[in-house]
């Protein structure tokens, strides 16, 4: 009996627990990226973008330079030139020189190395951060975000996307972004740059993957002639035995 109360006590709790989360991720749902690690074009403005606007205070401390220069084809001369992580040397991983006490100072938290949170937060997570960005005075950077709520993180994208604000329900509860200035870029345009720098970070969190890619392409290709060399080897001794 103890047990079943129990139950029934978990059951309840994990069933508010869960429509909280869903009604919490509902207005997130909107922010899908559509990522594919074959597209080296995207890939490749991604890591620029990247470069540019995200290197100064995050780290990828897992991905070589040369290893990125090969896998999206880009040369390494241009890469040197255009490309190359707070001046270091192409062999070299792409850490900062940021100090941790400095970080602190600046923005109150420590920025995190991005090589793996595709991986372990997801991309919508990245995607949605960098496109729920919103006014808010109560905050010290003058902006809140949906995806990670009181981030310490700057609007460091705002002049590109423009400004918006949050409409909130009854419960001031968040259910819209409404753009309240515009950005250098148009939406479509600044959903496709936060989109590519998404697929830059899904790559470099397991880079392995577009190799084992065009490898798995050979195996299958291998094992389908081979099927038909077989096939044909099958019917050849057969042919004897009747
Ligand atoms: C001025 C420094 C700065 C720049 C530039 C910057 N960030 Fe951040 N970022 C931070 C800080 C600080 C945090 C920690 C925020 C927090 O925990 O509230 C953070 C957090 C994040 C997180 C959340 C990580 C997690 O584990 O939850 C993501 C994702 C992220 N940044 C992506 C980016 C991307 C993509 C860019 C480039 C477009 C970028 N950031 C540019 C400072 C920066």
């Amino acid at each position: 009996m103890k047990k079943n109360i129990l139950v029934i006590f978990l059951v309840f709790f994990t069933t508010i627990n869960l429509a909280y989360s869903a009604e919490k991720n509902k207005l997130l749902l909107k922010y899908k990226s559509t990522t594919s690690i074959n597209n080296k074009a995207s890939l490749q403005r991604g890591a620029k973008y990247y470069v540019n606007y995200c290197s100064g205070c995050h780290s990828l401390k897992y991905m070589r330079m040369s290893t990125l220069a090969e896998d999206l084809d880009i040369d390494e001369a241009i890469f040197s030139k255009n490309l190359l992580f707070n001046n270091k040397k192409i062999g070299e991983t792409m850490t900062i020189s940021m100090n941790e006490k400095d970080a602190i100072e600046w923005f109150n938290a420590v920025p995190p190395d991005l090589s793996l949170t595709a991986r372990s937060k997801g991309a919508d997570y990245i995607y949605s951060k960098l496109n729920t960005y919103y006014e808010d005075d109560l905050t010290a950077t003058g902006y809140n975000n949906i995806a990670l709520p009181n981030t310490s993180m700057p609007n460091v994208l705002a002049n590109l996307q423009g400004e918006q604000k949050v409409i909130v329900d009854s419960n001031n509860y968040p259910i819209e972004l409404e753009k309240i200035s515009n950005g250098s870029l148009s939406d479509v345009e600044y959903n496709q740059l936060t989109n590519d720098i998404t697929n830059f970070l899904v790559y470099v969190s397991e880079p392995a993957k577009l190799k084992r890619y065009s490898i798995g392409f050979w195996v299958l290709m291998f094992i389908f002639i081979f099927t038909i060399i077989s096939y044909f080897t099958k019917k050849e001794f057969w042919k004897d035995v009747k």
